[in-house]
């Protein structure tokens, strides 16, 4: 199959020298790529700034904000048999690019705006591909990850608590799917989550 796998945060500027950004770090999308180039399958990784190696067998496409990481998944999304939403897209970026670098002086506002939201987009336009979404959430985890399944049109979601793994090297994995699948994977490391997170997906 074809996949394609984004990973990481975005980073979304304020100006010439700051930017907005979170704490992912990038470890259970390029643990996915890894695992799914390892079982044979063609893999193209939609990299966030991160400071990890790029993965042998893979097609790592390095992107910087949500609008750049979006630019290169929309471009590559009809050639894809499945995509894997594992990135931390920023949900807001600065209103404006501040040109230069900001000097201080008292205190200051900064108006953020909405960026895109890539996996929304990539649900309205699915036609024969397989949509994988990511929920990290500090409460209500079940709940809230059905309801992204539903909105986003997504046919399966990884749901995991922000204390479980948001920046770590384990995670603890729920996966729902759109016909009710519920599936506990045992807390691990993620490069043991990855392969049986890709075998129950791509099944
Ligand atoms: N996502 C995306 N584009 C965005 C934001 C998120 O594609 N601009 C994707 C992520 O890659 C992940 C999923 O959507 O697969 C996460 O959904 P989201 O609704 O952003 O979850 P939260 O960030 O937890 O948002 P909320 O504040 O709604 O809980």
């Amino acid at each position: 199959m074809k996949i394609l796998i984004t990973a990481g945060p975005t980073r979304e500027k304020i100006d010439e020298v700051r930017f907005i950004s979170n704490r992912s770090s990038g470890r259970m999308g390029y643990a996915l790529a890894a695992a799914a180039a390892a079982a044979g399958h063609q893999v193209t990784l939609v990299s966030g700034p991160v400071s990890l190696p790029e993965p042998e067998g893979v097609e790592t496409v390095k992107t910087e904000s949500a609008a750049e990481m979006a630019k290169a998944v929309f471009s590559r999304f009809g050639g894809c048999n499945a995509v894997i939403m594992a990135a931390a897209v920023a949900d807001y970026r600065p209103a404006e690019i501040i040109h230069g670098k900001l000097k201080k002086s008292g205190d200051l506002e900064l108006r953020l705006v909405r960026t895109q939201d890539i996996l929304l987009e990539l649900g309205r336009r699915k036609q024969h591909q397989r949509l994988i979404g990511f929920a990290a959430e500090s409460e209500n985890l079940l709940a809230s990850a059905a309801d992204k399944l539903k909105r986003k049109n997504l046919d399966w979601i990884a749901a995991n608590l922000v204390a479980d793994g948001f920046a770590g090297e384990t995670d603890r994995i729920t996966l729902l799917g759109r016909n009710g699948e519920r599936i506990a994977i045992p807390v691990g490391p993620k490069t043991e989550i990855a392969p049986v997170i890709l075998k129950t997906v791509l099944n």
